[in-house]
C-alpha cells in the first residue's frame, strides 16, 4: 500500500538521520576528550592568588594557583576544600595548629572551618572545588577573584 510505503521510506529516513545525529553527537564527545599537561598549563600564568580553571566535572572545577605570601583568613560556609600540592611547600593556618604540606600531599580543609594558607616561597596547587566556590569564601579582600580565568 502507498501508506505503508510511506510509512516505511519515512521511518527510514526519520531514523537513518536521528542515527547520523547520534553518530555526530558521539564524535563530537569523543573528540572532546583530551588529555591536560599540568605543567604546560602552569606555564600559561604567573600571577598569584588568582586560581585558573582548566577542567570542570560533574559541577566542580579543577583549578590550578601559583601563591606567595600570606592569603587571608577564611572560610567556606557550603564547601569543603582541597589543595594538592604540586609544587613547593604550603603551610595552612588553623585555629589551633599550622600544618605543612609537600609536594605530592594534600589536604581537605572541611566547610567552615577557618584557614589561612602561608607560602614562603611560590607554591603550585591544584584546587578540586564546587563551580561557584570562592576562594576567599565569605571574606571580600583585594586578592578575591571574581571570574575565574579558564585556560
Ligand atoms: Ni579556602
Amino acid at each position: 500500500m502507498v501508506k505503508d510505503k510511506f510509512y516505511s521510506y519515512f521511518s527510514k529516513f526519520f531514523l537513518s538521520s536521528f542515527d547520523r545525529f547520534l553518530n555526530f553527537s558521539l564524535k563530537f564527545k569523543l573528540m572532546k576528550i583530551r588529555k591536560i599537561n599540568i605543567g604546560d598549563k602552569f606555564d600559561l600564568f604567573k600571577d598569584y592568588w588568582s586560581p585558573k580553571i582548566i577542567a570542570e566535572l560533574n559541577g566542580q572545577d579543577i583549578k590550578l594557583a601559583k601563591v606567595k605570601g600570606e592569603f587571608v583568613w577564611h572560610n567556606h560556609k557550603n564547601e569543603d576544600e582541597l589543595f594538592f600540592i604540586v609544587k613547593g611547600t604550603l603551610k595552612i593556618k588553623f585555629s589551633n595548629k599550622i600544618i605543612e604540606l609537600n609536594e605530592g600531599e594534600m589536604l581537605i580543609v572541611p566547610k567552615g572551618i577557618e584557614h589561612k594558607p602561608i607560602a614562603e616561597e611560590e607554591v603550585w596547587l591544584l584546587l578540586f572545588e564546587p563551580s561557584n566556590t570562592k576562594h576567599t569564601g565569605e571574606v571580600k579582600s583585594d586578592l578575591t577573584v571574581g571570574n575565574y580565568e579558564r585556560i
